[in-house]
């Protein structure tokens, strides 16, 4: 029977990718989304993926919306943290609430999902997670407090959660990209960005799909002993 995933932020960026590439392995697909109905419909009418909207910042939302998407695809088999946000400005500039939000949807956003699904795979004794983490949760970022310590905050998560699924099938990994050719990252001022890709060895912006590549491996039924892990996709900006 086809595996059902669920794929948060999945219908822009990374996470479409991410979505797209799941689809392709023959998985039943719920990309999540939290704010863009535009470009959600657009993804499912380019795709056939079906979008489902609630904010993962929101405990109770994901709840519900995995109890929704579990009524009409079945029981979650795989699910792929991806969902984030930045709010960059200096820590002089950093009010409560630019740390509060990042918090809450990158890292927060996390143990809400998870919780939603994790003792169901316990369960039926199979399920595949995959963290979205970043390098800038790995060395740091100028104007990124809040984002560093969030991502950084999924890697400590990822290995955590690894340890209490291993002995029933579960396993939790996490990814960490480097700079790719989202909207997320066209929002860095060009001049910064030029001078960030200038450090990057492989002398460019990585493709979305290059980090759903990624995820396909780690969700693969075959990739059972593959559990705790950090796996970086930076084209080489960083070695870790
Ligand atoms: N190290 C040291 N100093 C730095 C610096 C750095 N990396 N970056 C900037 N500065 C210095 C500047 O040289 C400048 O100094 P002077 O005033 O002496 O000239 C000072 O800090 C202010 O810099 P800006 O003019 O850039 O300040 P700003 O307030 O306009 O912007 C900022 C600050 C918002 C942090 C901006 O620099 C920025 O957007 N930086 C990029 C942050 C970034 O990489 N975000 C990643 C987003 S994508 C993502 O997060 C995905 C992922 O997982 C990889």
């Amino acid at each position: 029977m086809a595996r059902v995933a669920i794929v948060t932020g999945g219908t822009r960026g990374i996470g479409e990718a991410i979505s797209i590439a799941l689809n392709g392995m023959g998985m039943k697909v719920a990309a999540n989304y939290a704010g863009n109905e535009e470009r959600a419909n657009a993804f499912t009418e380019r795709t056939g993926i079906p979008a489902y909207k609630w904010d993962v910042a929101d405990f109770d939302a994901c709840q519900d919306g995995v109890r929704q998407v579990e009524s009409e695809l079945g029981a979650i088999d795989v699910l792929v943290n991806n969902a984030g946000i930045t709010r960059d400005t200096t820590m002089k500039r950093m009010d409560r609430d630019k740390w509060q939000q990042v918090i809450d949807t990158n890292l927060g956003g996390c143990f809400n999902m998870a919780k939603a699904v994790f003792e169901g795979m316990l369960g039926r004794g199979y399920g595949r997670i995959v963290n979205i983490g970043s390098i800038n949760g790995q060395a740091g970022q100028y104007g990124q407090v809040n984002y560093a310590a969030a991502k950084s905050g999924i890697h400590g998560f990822t290995k955590a959660l690894a340890q209490e699924g291993a002995r029933s099938g579960v396993t939790v990994n996490a990814i960490a990209p480097g700079y790719i050719d989202t909207d997320m990252v066209a929002a860095v001022p060009e001049d910064v960005l030029a001078k960030i890709v200038a450090r990057i060895p492989v002398n460019r912006l990585g493709k979305a799909n290059e980090i759903a590549r990624g995820v396909v491996f780690l969700v693969d039924e075959n990739a059972g002993f593959i559990t705790g892990s950090t796996l970086s996709i930076n084209g080489g900006q960083h070695m870790y």
